[in-house]
């Protein structure tokens, strides 16, 4: 994949290896939801490895991305396409403030945040949680990653296409041990439910 340092898709070395597990998750959420153009969706988690692959695979399909993360992470999320907006106490009111009809699709990529949700769908809206499986007693899908190479190959598209970028927090070299006291990728976080 890698000429010159960079990879085909034009990114710095790291960034492809980022894309398999964080990309096609974004996109076989989407994907299952249908999530197509002319809609809006939520995204929960914008800023984190998911959600960021999320919302530019999102815009590329040509939907309307609402995004939450951390006010630090807002312009970050405005520079993929996104509008911001902050997690916790009051989101459902800040959403509904954005789009009072509601939104069509929801994809959670955190977890702990079905009652908001829920709040924000519109009548007949799909929603689904890589990190909840509690949004299957609420008609949503909860949702595991599948190694699929014609998915993978649709993000490889995507990304030939520059409608996919990729930030690293943090580049490892090979020979040094990640585990114990290493962070991960910006800390995975455990799922929140
Ligand atoms: N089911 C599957 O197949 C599958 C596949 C891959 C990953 N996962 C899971 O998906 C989750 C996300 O992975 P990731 O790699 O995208 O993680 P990540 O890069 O660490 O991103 C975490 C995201 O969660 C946000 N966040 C942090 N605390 C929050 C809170 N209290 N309420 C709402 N949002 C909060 C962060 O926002 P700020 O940084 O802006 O605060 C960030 O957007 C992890 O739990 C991971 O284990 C599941």
């Amino acid at each position: 994949m890698k000429a010159g340092g960079r990879s085909r898709f034009g990114w710095q070395s790291s960034g492809p290896s980022l894309v398999p597990l964080a990309g096609l998750t974004a996109y076989q959420v989407l994907n299952r939801l249908g999530l197509k153009a002319g809609e809006t969706v939520l995204i929960h988690g914008g800023s984190g490895g998911v959600g960021s692959l999320g919302i530019q695979i999102a815009m590329a399909l040509g939907a309307s991305v609402i995004a939450t993360a951390s006010e630090k992470n807002h312009e970050f999320l405005r520079s993929l396409g996104a509008e911001p907006v902050a997690y916790g106490e009051g989101l459902a009111e800040r959403v509904r403030a954005l789009r009072p009809n509601g939104v069509d699709v929801v994809a959670d990529f955190v977890g702990g945040n079905l009652e908001a949700t829920l709040a924000v769908l519109a009548e007949g809206g799909r929603h689904a949680s890589i990190a909840n499986s509690e949004v299957e007693e609420h008609g949503g899908d909860w949702m595991w990653v599948h190694p699929v190479g014609a998915d993978l190959q649709e993000l490889a598209d995507l990304a030939d296409s520059r409608k996919l970028r990729v930030e690293a927090a943090e580049v490892f070299p090979l020979e040094k041990p990640l585990m114990p006291s290493v962070p991960t990728w910006k800390g995975i976080p455990a799922a929140r439910s």
